[in-house]
């Protein structure tokens, strides 16, 4: 990867990476679209990263398909996709970490102890591979947005970080490969995010500035769907997740599956 990767900075090209763990659908070929727009030459890792998942988590069973993701990376015309095996990623004796601080500690990172630092890790070396001049995120994992663009800032990384919308269902539900996991009742109970999210998003339409108050509308939202389960429902700035912004956060279970959204209400709610 790095000998193709350096072929294309000796023609002057420009770089997009769209970092992915495979099981691709239509909120990854969004990334995938504005890489194509941006730069010359784009690049899309597909490798499903073990050390970003906890003891308990769904590693084992995280959805896989090589073929269809191929087919969709070849139509969209993508130049290189880059498939690192674990022990090419984590040879035996390989010990090195790289950790965010505080911003890891909060909210997903508390939830996933040790998931963070498995994402800035691998980002790392995604980036050290490829040498992008960009690398796209969805703003689905808003923290994990938070902390890549703190990770880009913090060494130099020279990498801009480019972050595309949210890709909703019809229903508001925002794509996810977890999705997969949900029985026909828990899909249909899984519109409770976005539900939450637009009634907080009209309150804040409406004037409503009050952190606490907001945070009730999320909850409410989220306790009224008898198959979801609240994890945590917050109004947070967006680039440090400290309280008091205007990113609602919410992640809830349903079932055994975890499902996070988030929306600033700065913005209007889609649909
Ligand atoms: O968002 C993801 O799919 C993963 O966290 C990423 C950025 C590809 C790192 O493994």
């Amino acid at each position: 990867m790095r000998e193709i990767a350096r072929g294309w900075r000796a023609d002057a090209c420009a770089i997009g990476l769209v970092p992915t763990m495979g099981a691709l659908h239509a909120g990854h070929m969004s990334l995938v679209e504005a890489a194509c727009r941006e730069n010359d030459r784009v690049v899309v890792s597909v490798f499903v990263n073990p050390i970003q998942f906890g003891a308990g988590e769904d590693l084992g069973r995280y959805p896989r398909s090589p073929e269809h993701d191929l087919a969709m990376l070849r139509a969209a015309g993508v130049d290189a996709i880059y498939k690192p095996s674990v022990t090419d990623m984590y040879p035996p004796g390989s010990s090195t970490r790289v950790n965010v601080h505080g911003i890891t500690d909060i909210l997903e990172g508390a939830a996933r102890p040790g998931h963070f630092e498995g994402v800035a890790t691998v980002v790392t070396k995604l980036f050290a591979a490829t040498s992008p001049d960009r690398a796209y995120f969805g703003q689905k994992d808003a923290q994990q947005v938070a902390v890549v663009k703190r990770l880009a800032a913090d060494i130099d990384l020279g990498v801009e970080i480019r972050v595309c919308p949210t890709v909703r269902e019809a229903d508001g539900l925002a794509l996810s490969s977890r999705n997969a996991y949900l029985d026909a009742a828990e899909r249909q109970a899984a519109v409770c995010l976005s539900r939450a999210l637009g009634l907080a998003a009209e309150a804040y339409g409406r004037g409503e500035r009050n952190p606490a108050r907001l945070q009730a509308i999320l909850s409410e939202a989220i306790e009224a769907e008898p198959l979801a389960r609240l994890e945590y429902a917050e109004v947070v700035d967006p680039a440090t997740f400290a309280a008091g912004g205007s990113l609602a956060v919410l992640a809830i279970l349903i079932g055994k599956t975890r499902l996070i959204d988030n929306h600033d209400l700065k913005l209007p709610y889609p649909g």
